[in-house]
């Protein structure tokens, strides 16, 4: 299981940080490639001139023989979910991408200040530990 993020002003980052944390895994930007397989990506990915940004897709194809399913964590100023567009490039790269996500509102200029919040970091740490736990359950 890995975790990795690509982030601007850090709202994601901070949702990819307290998912790594709540499962035991550091949380790395997406710089880094994967080392190895892994059956669980944490993937925290937001939306940017809707759509994620191509720095994810590259890494998504680079990395993408390394990848069983990805999880998204991710953050908008409107959108309600990344699983369409993350799931248009994993289609196309053979990686599955599970319909459990979390998604939540990301401060954008004057827009959801303080967001993700307080709440937000518990409840992504909750759904790291459930999609984790169901990992080991289907082993
Ligand atoms: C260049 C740019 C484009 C954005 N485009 C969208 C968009 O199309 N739809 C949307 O809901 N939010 C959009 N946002 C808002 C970001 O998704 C939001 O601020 C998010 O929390 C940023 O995450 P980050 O801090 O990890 O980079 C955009 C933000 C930036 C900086």
């Amino acid at each position: 299981m890995a975790v990795r993020y690509y982030t601007r002003s850090g709202n994601t980052e901070k949702l990819a940080r307290a998912a790594a944390e709540a499962v035991g895994v550091q949380a790395r930007t997406i710089e880094e490639p994967l080392e190895e397989r892994t059956e669980l990506l944490i993937l925290g990915a937001s939306y940017y001139a809707f759509d994620l940004d191509p720095a994810v897709k590259t890494f998504l194809k680079e990395n993408a023989p390394k990848i069983g399913t990805i999880v998204c964590v991710g953050t908008s100023a409107m959108m309600k979910s990344m699983y369409k567009p993350l799931k248009r490039v994993a289609d196309k790269l053979g990686i599955c991408v599970s319909r459990e996500e979390y998604h939540c509102p990301g401060s954008f200029f004057k827009v959801h200040p303080g967001k993700p919040d307080a709440q937000d970091l518990e409840n992504v740490a909750q759904l790291a530990c459930s999609v984790v736990a169901k990992l080991e359950q289907e082993k």
